[in-house]
Formats: C-alpha cells, structure tokens, sequence
C-alpha cells in the first residue's frame, strides 16, 4: 500500500514533534517546515532527524508561513495526503507585544495554506488541520466550553486564531477542502516551551532546589487552566483527519486547576513545603524549611487583559472520534520533572 504523506507547518514545536513522531509510527512519509533562525531551532526533533534509519521519511525544508511562495512550492513538491498547520507566534502575552506579527502568522498563514490548496486544484487531495485554541472562548461567561461556545478573544493571539478558525470553515463551505479545526485546550509536555507557565514553574522549582536559582517570578496566580498531555492530542488531530466527514472539535480533559493549585502540586512533588503569605501583586511562597521567599510576582507577568477561566467539554470528540486524554494532571507534572532533572543531571 502506498504510504500517506503528511507535511507539517511547525514541525520544531512541541506538537510538531509529538505529531511527527506519532505519524512516522503509523508509517507515514512526515516533510516538515521549519522557518530559517540564526540558532539551531530543531532540538525537539533531532533525535528522529539525525536517526539513520527513518531520515529518508522524515524530511526538512525552509520555509514560512509569512512567505506564500514557500507554501505554495512546498505543497506542490510534496503533495501531501494530510497538511497539519501547527505554525503560530503561540504566546499569548508576547501577542500583545507583538500583534501586528501574530496576526501575519497566525491569521493570514493559514489563509495561504488554504489558497496555495485552492489554487494548485488539490481540494479533494489534500485534508487540512488547523491547530486552533480554548483562547478563542477567551471572556465567554460560559463555564464548560464545547464546539457551540460563542468565542471572545481576549488577546491578539486569540483574535488571530478566531480569523484562522473562520476561514478554515469558509474554505471547506466554499470549495469542499476537507478542513479540520481542532479547538484544543492547553496541553503541556517535558519539551513544552520554557516560557509557558507549567513549564517556567516545573524548570524554576528544580533550579531553586539544586541551588541553580534563588526566585521564580510569576504572574496571575487564580487563571484556571484545563492542562493535558501534547502527546494525547496529537493522536486527536491524526483522528480529526480520519473520518469521513470533515467537522470542528474540542479537545479537553474536562478538569480544571489555579495555577496555584499547579504549583502546589509541583512543589510537593519536588520535595518542597511552602506557605503562601500575601495578597495580589505581593503574594509570596516561602520555603518552611529555611524561610526563604521562592515565588513572587511580578507585574510584567500579568497581562493587559486574562483569560480567567478555561474548561474544555470534549464529548463529541469522544463520540465521534472515541477520544479520551489518557494522561492526568499528576502523571504530567511527574513526567515533566523526571525530564528537567534527567537535563540537569
Ligand atoms: P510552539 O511550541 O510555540 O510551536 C510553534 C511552531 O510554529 C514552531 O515550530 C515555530 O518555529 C513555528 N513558527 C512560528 N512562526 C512561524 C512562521 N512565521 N513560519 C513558520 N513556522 C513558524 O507551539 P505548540 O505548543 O507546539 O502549539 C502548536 C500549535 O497549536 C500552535 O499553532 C498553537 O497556537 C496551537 N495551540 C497550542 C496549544 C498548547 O497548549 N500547546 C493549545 C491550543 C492551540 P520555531 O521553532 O522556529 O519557533
Ligand atoms: N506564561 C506565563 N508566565 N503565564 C503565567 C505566568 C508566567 O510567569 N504567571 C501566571 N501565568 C498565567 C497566565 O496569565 C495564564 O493565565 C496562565 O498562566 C497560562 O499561561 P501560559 O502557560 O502562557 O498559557 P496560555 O493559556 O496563555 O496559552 C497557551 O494555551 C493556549 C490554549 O488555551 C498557549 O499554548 C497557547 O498557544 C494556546 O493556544
């Protein structure tokens, strides 16, 4: 049988990676995009890149999702059965400093994936996924958000990502592209970005314990986020693409925890017993153990405007998809200090 062919925008982030090594299992051909930096951006992947024995199915090229004919030529080069666009300038609060540029990324990239589809008449070829976000429900009132949630953006980040969702949509209405997009809650994982706040909590906490760091500043500490495991959702997407009819789906725990709580958890596992003392911009961790302050905030950590609250209801996912997350919250947190402490060692 001939092997399918998946080209992924994106490849060097955490999903991409996780997606690549998902699809190379299934025996997929993976060509992935990655954008030119003055440093080594392919750390995530080195290990399937490097490896002799899967390089000829695992294959990098340049390009950009600022650039139409990078997109263009690389799909018409490739020809791929599925296109997963995991591409994004993916920080919320670096896209209320940089809004002009998420929006070029974010917004018009995907718009020209779908063109470059439409315009080298690969609409019945190709299937699209298109990485969208639990901050397009943003400031929404509603408390358990699924496919039917009204979006309310809360940052340039989400307004981008909500012209993205759209789009999608419009493009598979129009011209009959099977488009996915996927709605997916926060997922973390050991190769989670450093400044993504499990992530900064998980790395911060080891490096004051082995004595690296004196303070972890943070900022909001009361956002709920419903956290799960990029490696369970990339196995959504794979299924979002494998049906017969292409729809929209949330993809979700259905648990969600204060950042606090997070650190809590962290702390404990890690071997510390804080007390927290203080209110708002001066709420503090003290370490019991010698009474040191191990967390405080800091305002560049808040953001203009919060996402307070994030809960995801998957159930048409696992209806039609029979998806579920396999991994808890626990299970996630030690996973990820097993790995800081393995790179520290
Ligand atoms: P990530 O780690 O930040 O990865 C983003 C990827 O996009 C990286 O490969 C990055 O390249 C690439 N990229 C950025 N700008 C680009 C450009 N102009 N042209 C081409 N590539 C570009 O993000 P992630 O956590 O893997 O998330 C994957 C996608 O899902 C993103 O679209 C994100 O917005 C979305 N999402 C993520 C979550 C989550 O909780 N992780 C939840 C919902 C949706 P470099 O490596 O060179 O920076
Ligand atoms: N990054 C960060 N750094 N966040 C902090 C900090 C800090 O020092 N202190 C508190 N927070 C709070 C943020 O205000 C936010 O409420 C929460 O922690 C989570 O922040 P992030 O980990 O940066 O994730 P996010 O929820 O803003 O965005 C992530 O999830 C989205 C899905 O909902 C990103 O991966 C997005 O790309 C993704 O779409």
């Amino acid at each position: 049988m001939k092997k399918k062919i998946a080209l992924i925008f994106g490849v060097t982030g955490q999903d991409g990676a996780y997606l690549s090594k998902f699809l190379l299992n299934k025996n997929y051909k993976v060509y992935g995009v990655k954008r030119r930096s003055s440093s080594i951006n392919t750390k995530r992947i080195d290990d399937i890149y490097n490896d002799i024995n899967s390089k000829s199915e695992f294959v990098l090229f340049y390009g950009d999702l600022t650039d139409s004919s990078s997109i263009l030529n690389l799909i018409k080069k490739t020809r791929p059965d599925e296109i997963y666009n995991l591409a994004a300038q993916s920080h919320v609060q670096v896209s209320f400093e940089v809004p002009e540029y998420s929006a070029e990324v974010n917004s018009l990239g995907t718009l020209r994936i779908l063109e470059a589809i439409k315009n080298l008449n690969f609409e019945k070829k190709i299937k699209f996924y298109q990485a969208g976000t639990s901050e397009m429900f943003g400031k929404t009132k509603e408390k358990f958000h699924s496919e039917k949630t009204p979006f309310y953006p809360a940052s340039p980040y989400g307004v981008s990502k909500c012209f993205a969702h759209w789009i999608t949509v419009n493009y598979r209405e129009a011209y009959g592209i099977f488009a996915c997009n996927g709605i997916l809650f926060n997922h973390e994982s050991p190769i989670r970005g450093e400044t993504f706040v499990t992530k900064k909590i998980i790395q911060g906490l080891i490096r004051i314990k082995k004595g690296y760091q004196k303070k972890l500043f943070l900022g909001n500490l009361y956002s709920k986020r419903d956290w799960g495991h990029a490696r369970d959702y990339v196995e959504a997407m794979w299924k979002m693409l494998q049906q017969k009819k292409p729809n929209d789906y949330v993809i979700a725990t259905g648990k969600t925890f204060t950042i606090k709580e997070f650190i809590n958890r962290a702390a404990n596992k890690i071997g510390f017993k804080i007390k927290w003392i203080g209110d708002g911009i001066n709420e503090k961790a003290i370490n019991v153990e010698d009474k040191k302050v191990i967390i405080a905030c800091k305002k560049r950590y808040f953001r203009p405007v919060e996402v307070d609250y994030l809960k995801g209801n998957a159930r048409k996912a696992k209806k039609l998809l029979k998806w579920t997350p396999k991994t808890s919250l626990n299970n996630l947190i030690d996973e990820m200090i097993e790995h800081e402490l393995e790179n520290l060692s």
